[in-house]
């Protein structure tokens, strides 16, 4: 289930690439089958990356038909549930895996079609057009997509971790990733390096908590922001790109702002809260001031 729901992540993750280098950019199909090709030979290096460079450009294969058949395809993504599943098992398990969820919010956002339809001539798209350099952009994508990539898999991860030890299950998360890695729709050279992380420690509590892990991320996070604003400034939906790194800016953050909900609940409900600077639990008469 955690397999699909990943894999859930990564699909999406991969169709807002798709989207921002097709229509912020402006590349042709072509083009961009070029570019997973050469994205499958790196560190994206995947069975999906692999499926991507084979569709995105594939002709029109009806009678008469012309230009790439991607176009041809409805934009309605279908589910038999285990993106689902896996979210909901989550949320019971307290785990937070939001790039899995926004990749299940994100198909089902893609179903409202006659919703969409209406929307679409009531809001009219930022008229800004793309002025950067498209090499360097499509680099940027490439970045951003393994940094969220790298996220996402941490959430899952995370989540059989606490499966595992809530219900006694024993998984032994470096041999997953060898076993995945041997054949799956989510086999990828990045099993290697988490294989790697939890070989080091099999206790790890995050892959984001391992040094090799942490330098990939931390070398890309910058590239990884300017393509979420490039995305934003041209009105491209990018929810799993920018769930990823959210969960990311939130896990890396020593102090959140939970302290301004907690206030917020002690005022009313009485829920009280625990201080910074000494034990115990508190609750202020918040109206004494
Ligand atoms: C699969 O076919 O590999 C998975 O079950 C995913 O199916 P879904 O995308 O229809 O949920």
């Amino acid at each position: 289930m955690v397999h699909n729901g990943i894999e859930y992540g990564d699909m999406q993750l991969i169709a807002e690439a798709y989207d921002l280098m097709r229509h912020g950019v402006g590349l042709s199909t072509r083009e961009i089958r070029e570019i997973f090709e050469e994205w499958n030979q790196g560190e994206l290096r995947s069975f999906l990356v692999e499926v991507t460079a084979r569709v995105v450009d594939f002709p029109d294969d009806q009678e008469g038909g012309d230009g790439p058949l991607i176009d041809k395809i409805l934009d309605r993504a279908g589910q038999k549930g285990t993106g689902r599943w896996t979210s909901a098992a989550a949320l019971d398990l307290g785990v937070p895996v939001p790039t899995i969820t926004a990749a299940v919010d994100a198909r089902l956002l893609s179903s409202m079609t006659e919703q969409r339809q209406r929307a679409s001539g009531l809001y009219r798209p930022p008229v800004i057009g793309f002025a950067a350099d498209r090499r360097e952009t499509v680099h940027r994508v490439r970045a951003a997509l393994y940094a969220a990539k790298i996220c996402s898999y941490s959430q899952g991860f995370s989540l059989l971790a606490a499966a595992s030890q809530a219900r006694g299950y024993e998984v032994e998360l470096a041999e997953l990733a060898r076993i995945w890695k041997a054949g799956c729709i989510i086999r990828a050279a990045f099993l290697d390096e988490i294989r790697a992380a939890f070989g080091r420690d099999a206790t790890l509590e995050s892959l984001l908590l391992d040094a090799s892990v942490r330098d990939a991320v931390a070398s890309r996070v910058a590239t990884w922001r300017s393509v979420l604003s490039l995305g934003v400034e041209l009105g491209r939906p990018l929810p799993a790109l920018s769930a990823s790194l959210a969960y990311f800016d939130s896990f890396r953050s020593a102090r959140l702002p939970a302290n301004l909900i907690q206030a917020q609940r002690d005022y009313f409900g009485a829920h009280t809260y625990e201080r910074t600077d000494r034990e115990g639990t508190f609750h202020t008469d918040w109206s004494a001031e």
